[in-house]
């Protein structure tokens, strides 16, 4: 079974899970995208143009993945720091090639109207700022609470007014003078109309499934994103990806497999962008509320990959790596054989990478020390012994997939526990071949 899944289907989970960054108020780029269609509709603008203008609308903060910068943004009518993720998002998606040409609307969407560089083309430095008035609207519908207070509206758009020309486009204040008085403009906007309201905006959807190659251009995008939350977790999810594809190939799964594995590892964190930056990075041991707050993102990676990938198992296998054999695990409390292979290759993977890096509590260890780990965590059957066998084995491969540098602690005598290299598993081509 393979999931097919199309360009928008992929575009609207990306913005899932972009939205979570604002912890407690989700959607933004949800909101950005409803309201800059509707205005895009009222100015006529060709189907082509709108579709990339909603799609643009919908990746426009995929630059930030800190709470902290996600707050300043929508707390200021303009930052001085918000260039930095206009750059970011533009990078981020310039790498990938069917989003390719979303990179120059996001890379403009903070910039003033009336300071946009000449030579910058025009449809482009358009679709940038209506996002830009879209965003700033979203941001002032929140801090004068339009939806509950009637005079809300009017402070708005005299906000909005005072930019005429400057920060926004003439053309576009004066739309928005126009779609303002709609409450049902607002009340689309509110959470539980905004999806469905979403569904039904009237335009073409691409609904071609992509190409393999092309998800995984976008699972390492997600992976970037989520990576950047903290400098303490720079390339995780990448490695844990590369990791996991290589003890699958190692344990012999067939190729179809060891994609969707390496992918399952690439977005395996995907909840921790609705995690705020002062508990991710917190120095100390964590209190209970915070630990909740933590132990949420592995559910919260099953909730957007689930929507992606509907009954494919890939949903499963990421969202369950903090699980354990005994079931002592969170969020699901899975246990023994209720966790595939898959599932159990992504938990080790995911352990020993993070082993080796730094965290807010403690120093990255050696590929030793941190095989000594596992192996400790295995004795006790809380991970797959087997797939620690075949890691230790093969430990100078595995610490370059995890690291992307060789291992530069093979030192005179190792220190790798005896059980490991007891029962070290054949080369590859000795193996039985497993289907999954
Ligand atoms: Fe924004
Ligand atoms: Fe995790
Ligand atoms: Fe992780």
């Amino acid at each position: 079974m393979r999931y097919l899944i199309s360009l928008d289907d992929a575009v609207r989970a990306l913005a899932s899970a972009v939205d979570l960054v604002g912890t407690d108020e989700v959607h933004h780029g949800k909101r950005v995208a409803l309201m800059a269609s509707t205005f895009s509709e009222h100015l006529g603008w060709s189907s082509e143009r709108r579709v990339l203008l909603y799609r643009a609308s919908m990746l426009h903060d995929c630059g930030v993945s800190r709470s902290q910068e996600h707050h300043e943004l929508v707390a200021q009518m303009e930052w001085e720091g918000a260039e930095e993720h206009c750059i970011r998002g533009h990078d981020y998606l310039k790498s990938v090639p069917i989003l390719q040409e979303l990179a120059p609307i996001v890379r403009w969407h903070h910039h003033r109207w009336s300071e946009m560089p000449a030579d910058l083309e025009e449809s482009v430095a358009d679709m940038a700022n209506l996002i830009c008035m879209a965003d700033r609207m979203d941001a002032l519908r929140a801090h004068y609470q339009v939806t509950y207070h009637p005079d809300g509206i009017n402070r708005l758009m005299a906000a909005l007014r005072a930019e005429k020309g400057h920060l926004f486009k003439s053309d576009f204040v004066d739309l928005a003078e126009e779609v303002a008085p709609r409450e049902a403009f607002w009340f689309s906007l509110e959470p539980d109309a905004i999806e469905f309201a979403l569904d039904i905006v009237p335009m073409p959807r691409d609904r071609r499934p992509l190409s393999w190659h092309d998800m995984h251009c976008l699972g390492v995008l997600f992976a970037r994103i989520i990576d950047a939350k903290s400098e303490f977790t720079a390339d995780h999810s990448i490695r844990v990806g590369a990791l996991s594809r290589r003890l699958a190939t190692l344990l012999g799964l067939s190729l179809q497999s060891r994609e969707d594995v390496e992918l399952a590892g690439l977005l395996h964190d995907l909840g921790k962008l609705r995690i705020p930056d002062e508990v991710l990075d917190k120095k100390g041991t964590l209190d209970l509320g915070e630990k909740r707050v933590m132990t949420r993102h592995a559910f919260e990676t099953y909730m957007l990959l689930r929507r992606l990938f509907g009954d494919h198992p890939i949903a499963d296998w990421a969202a369950w790596h903090h699980e354990n054999l005994l079931g002592t695990g969170y969020p699901f409390r899975r246990k023994g054989a209720e966790l595939p292979i898959e599932a159990r290759i992504i938990a080790v993977a995911d352990v020993f990478q993070a082993l080796l890096q730094d965290r807010p509590y403690r120093c990255g260890k050696t590929p030793d020390e941190a095989v000594a780990v596992l192996a400790e965590i295995a004795a006790k059957n809380q991970i797959d012994g087997e797939i620690v066998r075949v890691l230790a084995a093969h430990l100078d491969a595995c610490v370059l997939a995890a690291t992307g540098k060789s291992n530069r602690h093979p030192g005179p005598a190792r220190k790798t526990a005896p059980f490991l290299l007891a029962g070290a598993p054949a080369p590859l081509e000795e193996r039985p071949l497993r289907t999954r």
